[in-house]
């Protein structure tokens, strides 16, 4: 049950100034982060990151929006950690996405606006979306020596 996820706060999170904000709220969760770096994506990384969306329509603007500046990639562990972070987040449409989610708090976007000027959501966030999604991504952002084992206060008190 103890798994990892990847995260990605997206150059809209960097650009308001919410990083702190968004981490926060996977720490007072009682999560993990066992990796972070800030990257500037290549169009390369971009297509291989969003690879099973590369052919739609909506691609152009995401990959010009995701390489318009630095993101922080983010490893994330925890009980069930990719169910439990998607949760956190919430709705991938910003619109939609409940109050008291990472996305409905920050953001209100919604994917018809976005279309109507081929811009991407701009919805502050990415999580892997299952576990097999959550392994290919780990590995695909981060070394093994970038990843990190230590023990928090939640693993003495929590589990
Ligand atoms: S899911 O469940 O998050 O995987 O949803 P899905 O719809 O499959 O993912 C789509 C990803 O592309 C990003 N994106 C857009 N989707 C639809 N329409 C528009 N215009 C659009 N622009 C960007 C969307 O945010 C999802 O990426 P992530 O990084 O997961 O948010």
């Amino acid at each position: 049950m103890r798994s990892r996820t990847f995260v990605m706060l997206k150059p809209d999170t960097v650009q308001r100034g919410l990083i702190g904000a968004i981490i926060t709220r996977f720490e007072h969760a009682g999560l993990k982060i066992v990796g972070m770096k800030t990257v500037r994506m290549s169009p390369e990384l971009s297509r291989k990151h969003y690879i099973e969306h590369v052919a739609k329509p909506f691609y152009k603007g995401l990959e010009h929006f995701i390489t318009d500046g630095p993101v922080v990639a983010i490893a994330i562990e925890g009980i069930n950690a990719v169910e439990i972070v998607r949760k956190l987040i919430g709705d991938t449409e910003p619109k939609k996405a409940l109050p008291g989610t990472i996305r409905g708090d920050f953001s209100h976007h919604s994917v018809e606006y976005s279309n109507s000027r081929d811009m991407a959501v701009k919805n502050l966030i990415h999580a892997s979306g299952n576990e097999q999604d959550a392994k290919r991504e780990l590995v695909l952002w981060f070394s093994p020596t970038e990843l990190h084992e230590y023990e928090t206060v939640h693993e003495r008190h929590v589990f």
